[in-house]
């Protein structure tokens, strides 16, 4: 590798992407289990699939290959400190305490999240030193108001301004 393309160098540019961050969830025969992540993505809609990718280690990925179901909770933007605790290695029961969740369709779902999806676990991919894990959504809400919580340049932020109407992508 030179230094151009380093991990370093890869993560400052690959950070200014900015997406929303969420908690990734699966129900464990020992109960919740789920981790912050922002490395996911809506793959298919014919049909609907989601993708999210899992660091080999992480704690939570053994949990959705058990269980066959994740869900995805997507953070409000008054929810940095909850990521901040799911992006831990704090014990997952610590994880979930004072957590609002209740399991839907196996698997747990965040009841202050701006939205969730639950998915079915349909494959697994090999992706360097992570695993992509491919769901197909079985259920999915998301609540009429509230602001995401932004994720740029290895920090949190909010929603700016937004653009004007006519450049929006026409539906
Ligand atoms: C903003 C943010 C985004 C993250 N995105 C991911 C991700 O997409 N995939 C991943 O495996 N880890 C991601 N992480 C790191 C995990 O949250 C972290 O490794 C966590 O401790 C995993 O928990 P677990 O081992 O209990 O599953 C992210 C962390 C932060 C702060």
């Amino acid at each position: 590798m030179t230094a151009a393309v380093d991990v370093q160098r890869y993560r400052e540019t690959i950070g200014h992407f900015a997406t929303g961050v969420a908690v990734v969830t699966a129900h464990g025969t020992e109960g919740p289990a789920g981790m912050t992540a922002n490395a996911l993505c809506s793959l298919s809609l014919d049909p609907l699939l989601l993708l999210v990718c899992f660091e080999r280690s992480a704690r939570t990925l053994p949990m959705v290959k058990q269980s066959e179901r994740f869900a995805v909770n997507i953070l409000r933007h008054e929810q940095h400190a909850l990521s901040g605790v799911f992006a831990s290695k704090a014990p997952e029961r610590e994880k979930f305490q004072g957590v609002p969740w209740r399991l839907h369709e196996g698997a747990p779902v965040l009841e202050e999240a701006l939205a969730w999806l639950v998915c079915e676990l349909r494959e697994t991919h090999a992706g360097g030193d992570h695993t992509i894990c491919v769901g197909t959504v079985v259920d999915m809400h998301y609540r009429p108001k509230g602001q995401p919580l932004v994720w740029y340049q290895g920090r949190y932020g909010t929603l700016g301004d937004e653009v004007p109407a006519e450049a929006n992508f026409p539906n």
